[in-house]
């Protein structure tokens, strides 16, 4: 029997577009979602989900035992603006998570994804065009918790041969879940405030330009480096990807040509600017393109586009529902 496919914090931002992008390629008998947070009533009964703290490993353990998971999607985290007010929370979900995570996969051979960010760079690292292999000293707890998570995941494959892989990612825009408290949260609150409200007040500065990708792509290339030919892979954490490098004032810009109406403002957040002025302006995703054919679809033209039409869509419904 083909084992089943574990995801941690599935019901965030990600996890609920990837449990469904799994389910349709897989079949919903194969994934077993979790999460810190009890599940919603109306999703009882869609496919089996679990009630998992990743910081508790005996509960890890467990859940792959009883459902003979083979491969774990490892989302679970505090994100960037959240981890900075609680550092002490981020390391312990962050860092211990993992290691209960990967410590799991050793003892059960499972296939493990680990979701890196942009995070792990800091303001010594070139910021332009930022190398696959580069400096990596970041200023925030949340990249220290990536970067020691990048150099765990390493040790787990070089060490213990645990199939683990991962992705650099740059800030996720998507319409199905709002976003956890990440720096680049404003590329996704914009659309609701600009199909809403004509307007937006932006915690960011107008030209802090950062990487973005739309959820789509990001979904797909989880799935094809967990795909990919493991002898293809140079780099086991995690592979730069991005699909366009973009600012506050140039999203506003590409909304105005769908809401001519629609105007922006900016009220900066020192922590989250902070946090923004110490992160690449544009990553190099030769390597994920080399190695496993990382090709996103979606540039800033083609996600606005799609978000304004499909968010707009599901107000429509939820207004009328
Ligand atoms: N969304 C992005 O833009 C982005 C960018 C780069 C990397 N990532 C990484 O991808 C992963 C998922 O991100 P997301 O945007 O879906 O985050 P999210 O905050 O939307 O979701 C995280 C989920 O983890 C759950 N969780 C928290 N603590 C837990 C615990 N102890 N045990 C089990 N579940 C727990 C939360 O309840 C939440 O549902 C994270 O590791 C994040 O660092 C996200």
């Amino acid at each position: 029997m083909e084992r089943r496919i574990l995801i941690t914090g599935a019901l965030g931002q990600i996890g609920s577009e990837l449990v469904a992008a799994l389910r349709e390629r897989h079949g919903a008998e194969r994934i077993v979602a979790s999460d810190l947070r009890i599940v919603p009533l109306q999703r009882a009964g869609e496919a089996a989900y679990e009630h998992l703290d990743s910081t508790e490993p005996q509960q890890i353990l467990e859940v792959i035992r009883r459902h003979a998971i083979g491969t774990i999607y490892h989302l679970a985290a505090l994100l960037s603006a959240v981890a900075e007010e609680r550092p002490h929370a981020a390391w312990s979900i962050n860092m211990g998570g993992l290691y209960n995570v990967l410590e799991a996969a050793r003892q059960y051979r499972c296939q493990v994804f680990f979701p890196s960010s942009i995070g792990v760079f800091g303001p010594s690292t070139p910021r332009e065009r930022t190398p696959q292999v580069t400096i990596q000293r970041p200023t925030t707890m949340y990249g220290v918790t990536k970067v020691a998570g990048e150099l765990l995941c390493d040790y787990y494959a070089a060490r213990f041969g645990v199939d683990a892989r991962g992705l650099r990612l740059p800030g996720l825009i998507s319409y199905a879940a709002p976003p956890g408290g990440g720096t680049t949260d404003y590329a996704v609150e914009i659309f609701y405030h600009a199909l809403r409200h004509r307007q937006y007040t932006c915690f960011l500065r107008p030209d802090t330009r950062l990487d973005m990708m739309y959820m789509p792509d990001a979904i797909g290339a989880m799935i094809a480096l967990m795909e990919a030919d493991a002898s293809r892979l140079r780099f086991r954490n995690a592979y730069n990807v991005t699909a366009m490098s973009i600012t506050p004032e140039e999203l506003a810009a590409e909304i105005r040509k769908h809401i001519p109406a629609f105007e922006i403002d900016y009220q900066v957040d020192p922590v989250r600017q902070s946090i923004a002025d110490s992160w690449p302006r544009s990553l190099d995703a030769g390597a994920a393109r080399d190695d496993w054919g990382f090709a996103p679809r979606y540039d800033l033209a083609a996600m606005t586009a799609d978000m304004l039409a499909r968010l707009g869509e599901r107000m429509r419904a939820a207004r009328m529902g």
